[in-house]
């Protein structure tokens, strides 16, 4: 205000005074406090230009140079509660709220936004004034707090919740997210935090440096719970890949829920064959599974339950491929006691022991025990794969139909299987028979 506005301002309000005590009218009409019915947004009795609702003239000249003829009809908030219900009923007070600071964010007269506050619908200036604003700069925001709808979540004044809260987290965090409570409420297999624990368990409720809202990164998130998971694999020699990509435990699990059991996205075998049905994983490349299983006659017992994990360790292992126990990684091996763990955890643990055998194995000749011969050569044994696929096969007995790789070549098993035996014509030697009631004779160099 220029000092001629100031005087023509006095001049008028003078004017106005000496006609009597000044009126609700009068104070606002005139261009003295026009300002005060100027917001955009008006308190009821402002609007009503009811100002001795809450001012009272305590002294007859106004105005007066350096004093004051009005007064509060009385002191905030005692004012307020006037004509407002007031607060502190509930478990929760906002201390400024508790301190009757009602003026440290309401404008008594009117504001800029709704509920005379000098805000529009984001509420972040406001609060900031007083809280720290890092939570509310990170690099993933939440959609409401990124629009400052603090009050979507918090009550203003008081609650029943900690922090303020309109509700219990998980109850304020699903009144949005109702999809996923509709899930929660059809699926299967429920992740026990999610279903029991507050989801900030997992999650900022306002900002974070990791995706997803996520309060650490992965697999972090997972493994500060799940300690054992965490130290198995810390020290694994094996590790299984995705679990070190970024999306790791998520590349398999869901977090939340599942129709499949250990919070699986599919059946187990098909979260395998999800990545295994391709082909291209790893250079050169590991096997394409799905292809392998593709319209086989025979499938391995535990696949035929759908089951991948009965052998290898979908979080790794210290063994080749993952596998629960040992298995060589060469074709030909020197044979010594306990390195076909992985086989002989399910099979007769006798299988290879003995040269000579009427119960341990089909495979012999007579009382001679094949598998002994082939396999437990201390100086070059045959591993399993030579004859036997792991996975499926169109051979009975799961023998290798097209050959285990030897370098570029494939050696050929050719078995032939006969009710009390069999023959093979491998690439390794001429034709052979074997037959457990009437064995073949042959003289065989040791
Ligand atoms: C709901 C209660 C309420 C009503 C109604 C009200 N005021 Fe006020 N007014 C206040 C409060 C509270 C303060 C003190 C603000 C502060 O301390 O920051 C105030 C302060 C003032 C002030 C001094 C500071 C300022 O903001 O300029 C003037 C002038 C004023 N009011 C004029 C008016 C006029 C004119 C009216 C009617 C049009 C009016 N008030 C209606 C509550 C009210
Ligand atoms: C003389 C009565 C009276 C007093 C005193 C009073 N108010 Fe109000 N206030 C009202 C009325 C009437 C409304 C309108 C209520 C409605 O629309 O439901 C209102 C509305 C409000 C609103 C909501 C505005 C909106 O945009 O919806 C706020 C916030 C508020 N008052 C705060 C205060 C504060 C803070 C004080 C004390 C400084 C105060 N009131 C004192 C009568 C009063
Ligand atoms: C920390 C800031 C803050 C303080 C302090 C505060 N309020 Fe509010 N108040 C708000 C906000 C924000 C809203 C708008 C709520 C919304 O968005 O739904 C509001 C809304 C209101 C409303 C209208 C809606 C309702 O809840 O009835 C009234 C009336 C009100 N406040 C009165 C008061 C009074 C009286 C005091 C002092 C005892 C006070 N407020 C102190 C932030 C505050
Ligand atoms: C006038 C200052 C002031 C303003 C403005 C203010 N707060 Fe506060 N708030 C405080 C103080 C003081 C505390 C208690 C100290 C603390 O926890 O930081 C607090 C605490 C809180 C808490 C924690 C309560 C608890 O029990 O854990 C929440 C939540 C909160 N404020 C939300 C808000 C929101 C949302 C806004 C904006 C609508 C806001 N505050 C505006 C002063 C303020
Ligand atoms: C989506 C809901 C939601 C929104 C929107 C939201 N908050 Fe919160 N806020 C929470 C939850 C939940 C907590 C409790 C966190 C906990 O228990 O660890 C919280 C806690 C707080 C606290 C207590 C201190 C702390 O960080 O734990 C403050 C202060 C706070 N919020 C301020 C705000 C402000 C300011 C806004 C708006 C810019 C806001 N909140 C928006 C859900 C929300
Ligand atoms: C007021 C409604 C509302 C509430 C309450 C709410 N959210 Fe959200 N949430 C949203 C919106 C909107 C988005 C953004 C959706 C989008 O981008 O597709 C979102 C996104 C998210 C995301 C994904 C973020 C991303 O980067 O993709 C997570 C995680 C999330 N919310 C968790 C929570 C949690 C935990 C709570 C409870 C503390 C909660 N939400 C409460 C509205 C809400
Ligand atoms: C055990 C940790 C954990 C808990 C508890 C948890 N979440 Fe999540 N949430 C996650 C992870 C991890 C992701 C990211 C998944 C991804 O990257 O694919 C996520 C993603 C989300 C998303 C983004 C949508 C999506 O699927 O990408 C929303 C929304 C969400 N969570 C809401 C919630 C709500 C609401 C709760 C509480 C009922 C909750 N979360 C509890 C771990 C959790
Ligand atoms: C707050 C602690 C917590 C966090 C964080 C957590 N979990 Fe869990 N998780 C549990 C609890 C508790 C169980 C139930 C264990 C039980 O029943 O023995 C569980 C069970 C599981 C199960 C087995 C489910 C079943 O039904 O077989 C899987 C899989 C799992 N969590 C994966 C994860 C993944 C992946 C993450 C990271 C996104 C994660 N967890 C984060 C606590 C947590
Ligand atoms: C390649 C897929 C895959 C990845 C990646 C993966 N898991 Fe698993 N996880 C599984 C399978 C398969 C099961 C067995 C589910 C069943 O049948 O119960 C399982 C079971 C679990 C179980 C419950 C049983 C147990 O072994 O304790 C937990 C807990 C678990 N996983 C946590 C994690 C965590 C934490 C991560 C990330 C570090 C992770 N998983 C990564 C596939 C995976
Ligand atoms: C998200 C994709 C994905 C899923 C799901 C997945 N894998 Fe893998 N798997 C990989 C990748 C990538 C490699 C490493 C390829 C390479 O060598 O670079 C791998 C490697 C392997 C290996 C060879 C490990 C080695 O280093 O010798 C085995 C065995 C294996 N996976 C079994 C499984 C089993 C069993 C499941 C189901 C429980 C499964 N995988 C689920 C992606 C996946
Ligand atoms: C009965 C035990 C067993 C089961 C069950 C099993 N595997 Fe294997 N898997 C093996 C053995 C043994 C090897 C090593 C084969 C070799 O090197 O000759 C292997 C090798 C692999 C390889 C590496 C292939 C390569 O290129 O060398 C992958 C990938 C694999 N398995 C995935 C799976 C998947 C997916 C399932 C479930 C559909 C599964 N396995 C079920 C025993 C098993
Ligand atoms: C988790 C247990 C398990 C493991 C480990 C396992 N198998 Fe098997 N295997 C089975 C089951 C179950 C059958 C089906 C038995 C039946 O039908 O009588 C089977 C069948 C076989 C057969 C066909 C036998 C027949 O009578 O048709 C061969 C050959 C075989 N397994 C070899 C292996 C080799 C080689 C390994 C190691 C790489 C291995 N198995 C590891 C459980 C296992
Ligand atoms: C030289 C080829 C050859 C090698 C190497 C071989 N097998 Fe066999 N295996 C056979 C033949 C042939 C049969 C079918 C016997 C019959 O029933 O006529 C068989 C049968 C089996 C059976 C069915 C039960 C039985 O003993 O009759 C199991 C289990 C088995 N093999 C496991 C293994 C394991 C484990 C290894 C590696 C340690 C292995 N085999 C190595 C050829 C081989």
């Amino acid at each position: 205000m220029n000092r001629f506005t100031c005087q023509l301002c006095l001049t008028v309000c003078l004017i106005a005074l000496s006609l009597g005590s000044a009126s609700a009218q009068t104070c606002s009409v005139t261009s003295c406090h026009y300002s005060i019915i100027g917001y955009r947004e008006m308190h009821a009795p402002v609007k009503a230009k009811d100002c001795t609702a809450c001012h009272v003239q305590k002294n007859m000249v106004h105005p007066i140079l350096g004093g004051k003829s009005w007064d509060l009809v009385a002191k905030v908030p005692n004012l307020c509660v006037k004509c407002h219900t007031p607060f502190g009923k509930k478990n929760v007070v906002h201390p400024p709220v508790k301190e009757g600071e009602c003026l440290g964010c309401h404008k008594p007269h009117g504001g800029s936004g709704r509920f005379l506050l000098d805000v529009s619908e984001d509420q972040t200036d406001l609060c900031v004034g007083c809280h720290d604003s890092t939570p509310f700069k990170q690099k993933f925001m939440h959609g409401p707090v990124a629009v400052g709808s603090c009050t979507k979540c918090h009550a203003p004044h008081e609650a029943a919740e900690k922090a303020l809260l309109n509700a219990p987290v998980r109850n304020v965090c699903l009144t949005c997210h109702s999809n996923l409570a509709t899930s929660l409420k059809e699926a299967k297999i429920i992740h026990k935090p999610v279903g029991e624990g507050p989801c900030t368990v997992c999650h900022n409720p306002h900002g974070s440096s990791v995706n997803k809202l996520l309060k650490k990164k992965m697999p972090d998130i997972c493994l500060d719970c799940h300690v054992k998971m965490s130290k198995k694999l810390a020290g694994v020699k094996v590790p299984h890949k995705p679990i070190l990509q970024e999306s790791s435990c998520a590349s398999c699990h869901a977090p939340h829920y599942s129709q499949d059991k250990g919070l699986l996205p599919f059946s187990e075998m098909e979260t395998c064959l999800f990545c295994h049905g391709t082909g291209k994983l790893g250079t050169p490349p590991l096997r394409n599974i799905k292809k392998d299983l593709d319209k086989k006659k025979f499938l391995h017992g535990p696949i035929n339950k759908g089951e991948c994990k009965a052998c290898h360790d979908p979080h790794g292992s210290d063994n080749f491929r993952m596998l629960r126990g040992s298995y060589p990684a060469e074709i030909y091996v020197p044979y010594v006691d306990g390195i076909y763990g992985s086989c002989l955890g399910c099979h007769e643990k006798n299988l290879l022991k003995y040269a000579e055998t009427t119960i341990y194995t089909g495979f012999r000749n007579g009382n001679r025990n094949l598998h002994y011969v082939h396999v437990s050569n201390k100086r070059k044994g045959r591993t399993c794969r030579v004859c036997h696929e792991p996975h499926a096969s169109d051979g009975e007995k799961l023998i290798n139909k097209e050959g285990a790789k030897f370098g570029a070549w494939k050696i050929p098993v050719n078995f032939v299987i006969s009710p009390t035996g069999g023959s093979c014509a491998p690439g390794c030697h001429r034709a052979f028979k074997y037959d457990r009631k009437t064995p073949e004779i042959y003289k065989l160099k040791k």
